[in-house]
């Protein structure tokens, strides 16, 4: 499995070694966002090669005027989630500039509230993945999942990135919003244009998100920043989204800058004009990870010439003051059924290990394969029943129900087996014929739900009855 990881890295290579010959390299970068642990060989990989052949771009702005150096992006003042929608905002509010009629207002503690329908930290990472998953089909062949050090204070941070087609800065401007998806696909995951914000805010208080797309023979790079600790701490009352996309303007929530590669000159162009350069890049220097514009491009250009990497920083910690997010304690388990299928040129690599697909099904003693038919809907379900390896002796048991590839209840109980009629039977199935919640944790509670559930009760119990005598 490892040397799939491998083809990824030697199609970035390539591209890369491409997009060399085509740019105009000019400085040798200073790398700030270091991966905790060496073992990580993708980003080390990535590194050494970029410590070969300089990879800094030469941008038309010159940065030394934009950049803050010295002031640090601050911690938010509450480091536990479930307590930092909890301020007096009547104190502290500042109004906004933005009152036209062409805006919709929306609070900052909607980042928090919106935030908290994840009750699990790692549902939330699962949001971001499947953000990455989303993307194998605009070409992406991995998604590095790691921790790295936030330079700014020392902490750790949360990276996620990926080589799929990434965002031009409309896209960005979408990511950045609320309830806008670009996913027409049926087969995508995504469909709420939601996740993002939940996930990141769910994560931590800060996220960034550096972003290279490649479309109609132009290259763009865009950085965006959602900073809950920046709207806390400037006292922002509101959140400004604009109703309509081209009257964007400067949008005290949605900090981006977008810059356009230009072939001939080997330069990257900023996209806006210079008042809202420098007051979006103030922003994000002040208060992301990265001090200075140079910084900011070097993290698009570790990218390569396509995809996105999301920092989130500042990340919550718990009521004993340790981080939620606990790197230590394993989600490889979680991950490696996160997805019924996973393309053989897809990985995910979790801090520098290619994480081992397993696909429970096949693994089952005995399996059956019944057919379900949803009521009112068209087409059937198969689901597989069987027992574990390692039944009886274990204390598992339930359906693994995904959706569109993608696992919404792990071992769901349709049965309690304090009367033995279900111990260590599992099963799996696809059920897109139900619609999952917003945080892709549940399913919504509809009759058609109800009927599932019914009919999984009764396959256990059936599926029981017929072969608990070959265990
Ligand atoms: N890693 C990524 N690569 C490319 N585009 C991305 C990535 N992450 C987010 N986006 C873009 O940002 C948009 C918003 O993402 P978000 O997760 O909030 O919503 P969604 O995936 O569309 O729906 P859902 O709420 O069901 O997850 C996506 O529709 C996609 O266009
Ligand atoms: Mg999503």
């Amino acid at each position: 499995m490892y040397g799939i990881g491998e083809v990824g890295v030697k199609a970035v290579k390539s591209e890369q070694d491409y997009m060399r010959r085509s740019m105009q390299l000019n400085q040798t970068p200073k790398f700030d966002l270091t991966s905790h642990e060496e073992s990580n060989s993708l980003i080390r990989r990535h590194e050494s090669e970029k410590s070969r052949g300089s990879t800094f771009l030469k941008t038309q702005v010159d940065d030394s005027s934009l950049c803050s150096t010295s002031s640090i992006c601050s911690a938010p003042i509450c480091r536990q989630f479930w307590r930092a929608g909890n301020y007096d905002d009547r104190l502290n509010s500042k109004p906004a500039s933005q009152n036209g009629t062409g805006y919709l207002r929306i609070h900052p503690k909607f980042l928090h509230s919106n935030a908290t329908s994840h009750k699990w930290v790692f549902g939330a990472v699962a949001e971001l993945l499947d953000n990455s998953v989303d993307e194998i089909q605009n070409g992406a062949t991995f998604v590095i999942v790691d921790k790295i050090l936030n330079p700014r204070n020392g902490t750790t941070a949360l990276l996620i990135q990926d080589d799929g087609g990434g965002m031009d800065p409309e896209a960005m401007r979408r990511c950045l919003s609320f309830g806008f998806s670009d996913k027409k696909s049926k087969t995508a995951i995504g469909q709420y244009g939601n996740g993002f914000k939940t996930s990141s805010m769910r994560l931590g208080a800060d996220v960034v998100v550096f972003s290279r797309c490649q479309k109609n023979r132009t290259l763009t790079q865009s950085v965006g920043l959602l900073s809950y600790t920046y709207l806390m701490q400037t006292r922002q009352d509101r959140i400004v989204v604009p109703m309509v996309s081209n009257t964007f303007e400067i949008n005290r929530c949605n900090i981006h800058v977008d810059y356009q590669f230009n072939a001939n000159s080997g330069t990257w162009n900023t996209l806006h004009n210079e008042q809202q350069l420098k007051n979006n890049l103030s922003i994000l220097l002040q208060w992301s990870p990265v001090a200075t514009e140079a910084e900011l491009l070097k993290q698009c250009d570790d990218i390569g010439p396509h995809g996105t990497k999301i920092i989130v920083y500042n990340l919550w910690h718990n009521d004993d003051g340790k981080m939620e997010l606990d790197f230590e304690s394993d989600p490889e388990a979680y991950l490696s059924i996160l997805y019924l299928q996973v393309p053989e040129k897809f990985s995910i690599l979790l801090r520098g290990r290619v994480v081992e697909y397993h696909n429970i099904a096949a693994d089952l003693k005995f399996p059956e394969f019944i057919m379900y038919r949803p009521q009112n809907v068209e087409g059937s379900v198969l689901t597989t029943i069987g027992f574990l390896k390692e039944a009886p002796a274990v204390n598992i048991h339930g359906f693994n129900v995904y959706h569109k590839n993608r696992l919404i209840l792990p071992f769901w109980h349709v049965v309690t087996y304090s009367d033995s009629r279900g111990r260590g039977v599992v099963g799996v199935l696809e059920a897109n014929f139900i619609e999952p919640t917003h945080n892709k944790q549940e399913f919504e509670k509809t009759p058609v739900f109800q009927k599932l559930e019914t009919r999984l009760k009764e396959m256990t119990q059936e599926y029981w009855d017929y072969h608990c005598g070959l265990i």
